[in-house]
């Protein structure tokens, strides 16, 4: 629990650490005893379950509020009180008549420039060599306080609420979520209609099917939740990978919530999201594990030694999983998406009726190859009609099935091996697939590894996922500015 008071005499000894462990030119015990005595001046303190975690302090110029020093302990960093701090200041600022806040900061100082740009801080000059080591003073400016301030105040009740947006393919999707776990609202929004007819996702319609839902998708998820943009902490978006007329959809609406409510702005990475699904439903799922990411768009092994943490293993040298459903199915005539029709139909088939091959199971590394299995299907396809015989499509539906689920099940076992995993996730839309999850439970089964496959509403593109991956970043710290651009080839492990 954090709680913030006016600072008194008392604090100055524990303030004077907090100071000396911060900056390379400290302020002395005088200059902050002399500025407790001064009416022009607010200082306040915040107290981690009573503990003393930082301060800050502004000076009150007619309408201007200079922000003069904000400090959090080494140990408290990261928990968002130097923010919490800056708005209890700006709220008292506004109170005392100041409509706006400066400060200077070193232009060496990247982690306070990026932390005062997420706050809404724009740089508006710069004074050359403006420090003793040599540094120029860069002169930032908040935007109008006054609209912003209510907002921030009820965020300091620490409700834990994120609000989460999704738009990076063909979903446009809304959440609430508290404390990272609990999932107030999650509304999604499927185009899948509109593209059916083009045997898949069309970039244009995409975005213009997001411009379309983004503001009701998101009022519903809004009032399913029973909440207002007043009652949120921060509001994250899907920032990459993906289809960038479809990401920036998402994105600039997001920014222009932060913007007209001084809620902090929060990227989240697409893949990320995915992999923070399988915490939803397991509270206890624990790394390191291994994320296999199965969709149509995505095909890969991750590695997870901890939470925030991804190296990417392998993945599909040409087509994902779900493309290779969705391409065979259109060869078949069967309409788009494949996958959930190919898996109906494999359920009456012989697996083994056609031996389509596994390209790629015995490679040493953990990638794997798609468009030659999808070949394979298209010259048995040709051939059968070729000789005149009727295609047996269960049987053609189980076979491919069975090719891609044999190769996905051996790499994610080497990978297992390989790091020692004790976790495997499932994610992604082919995590749908009864064969795929059944083939890799047992398999995982003999080797003591546990399989976590999130429910299915939960696999497929969704905004509570990105929710989960947000609130990490939240107690972070991490936010992106207002000048943040989509990524659609963000990758997992950096960016977002
Ligand atoms: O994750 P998702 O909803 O969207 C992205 O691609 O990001 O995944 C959709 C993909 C489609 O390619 C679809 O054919 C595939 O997941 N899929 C399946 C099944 N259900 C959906 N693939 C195999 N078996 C299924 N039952
Ligand atoms: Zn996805």
């Amino acid at each position: 629990m954090i709680d913030i008071r006016p600072m008194l005499e008392s604090d100055v000894p524990g303030v004077l650490a907090i100071e000396r462990a911060s900056f390379p030119d400290p302020w002395t015990e005088g200059l902050f005893r002399d500025e407790l005595g001064r009416e022009d001046r607010i200082w306040k303190v915040a107290l981690e379950d009573g503990r003393l975690a930082g301060y800050g302090g502004v000076m009150i110029v007619d309408v201007e509020a200079h922000l003069m020093d904000v400090a959090v302990a080494p140990e408290a960093r990261g928990r968002g009180i130097g923010r919490a701090l800056l708005w209890e200041l700006a709220a008292d600022a506004v109170a005392a008549g100041a409509l706006r806040m400066t400060l200077e900061v070193a232009s060496s100082n990247e982690t306070a420039l990026r932390f005062y740009r997420s706050a809404g801080f724009d740089v508006a000059g710069r004074r050359p060599a403006y420090y003793p080591s040599g540094d120029d003073a860069l002169l930032l400016w908040s935007r109008p306080l006054a609209p912003h301030v209510s907002a921030k105040r009820v965020a300091l009740k620490r409700r834990d609420l994120i609000l989460a947006i999704e738009s990076s393919c063909d979903e446009t999707a809304a959440s609430v979520m508290r404390g990272g776990r609990e999932e107030l609202s999650s509304v999604v929004a499927s185009q899948v209609d509109f593209h059916a007819r083009f045997g898949g996702v069309v970039p244009e319609i995409a975005s213009r099917k997001h411009t379309e839902a983004i503001v009701g998708v998101v009022d519903q998820a809004l009032e399913t939740a029973g909440v207002t943009f007043a009652d949120l902490d921060a509001i994250a978006v899907t920032a990459g990978p993906g289809l960038v007329g479809a990401l920036v959809v998402g994105l600039a609406y997001a920014k222009g919530v932060a913007c007209s409510t001084g809620l902090p702005l929060i990227g989240v990475n697409h893949l990320e999201g995915h992999i923070y699904a399988a915490r939803l439903l397991d509270p206890d799922l624990e790394p390191p594990l291994v994320a296999l990411l199965v969709s149509g768009g995505h095909t890969m092994l991750v590695s997870v030694p901890e939470w925030g943490r991804y190296e990417v293993l392998g993945g599909t040298l040409d087509d994902a999983a779900g493309e290779a459903f969705d391409k065979v199915a259109k060869l078949l005539g069967l309409g788009y998406p494949g996958g959930p029709v190919i898996s109906r139909l494999a359920a009456e088939g012989d697996p083994k009726a056609i031996p389509f091959p596994r390209p790629m199971l015995r490679t040493d590394d953990l990638d794997v190859s798609l468009s030659g299995l999808k070949t394979a299907v298209i010259q048995y396809v040709e051939r059968e009609r070729r000789e005149g015989r009727e295609l047996r499509l269960n049987d053609i539906a189980a076979s491919f099935q069975a090719a891609v689920t044999e190769v996905q099940v051996a790499k994610t076992l080497k990978a297992v091996r390989a790091h020692d995993a004790k976790a495997v996730v499932l994610a992604g839309g082919v995590a749908a697939n009864p064969v795929l999850r059944g083939s890799l439970r047992s398999a995982l089964a003999t080797e003591g590894v546990a399989l976590s496959v999130p429910p299915l509403e939960l696999c497929t593109d969704n905004a509570s996922m990105i929710a989960a991956a947000a609130h990490d970043a939240l107690r972070a710290g991490r936010f992106l500015g207002l000048d943040a651009d989509a990524n659609p080839a963000m990758r997992l492990g950096r960016g977002a």
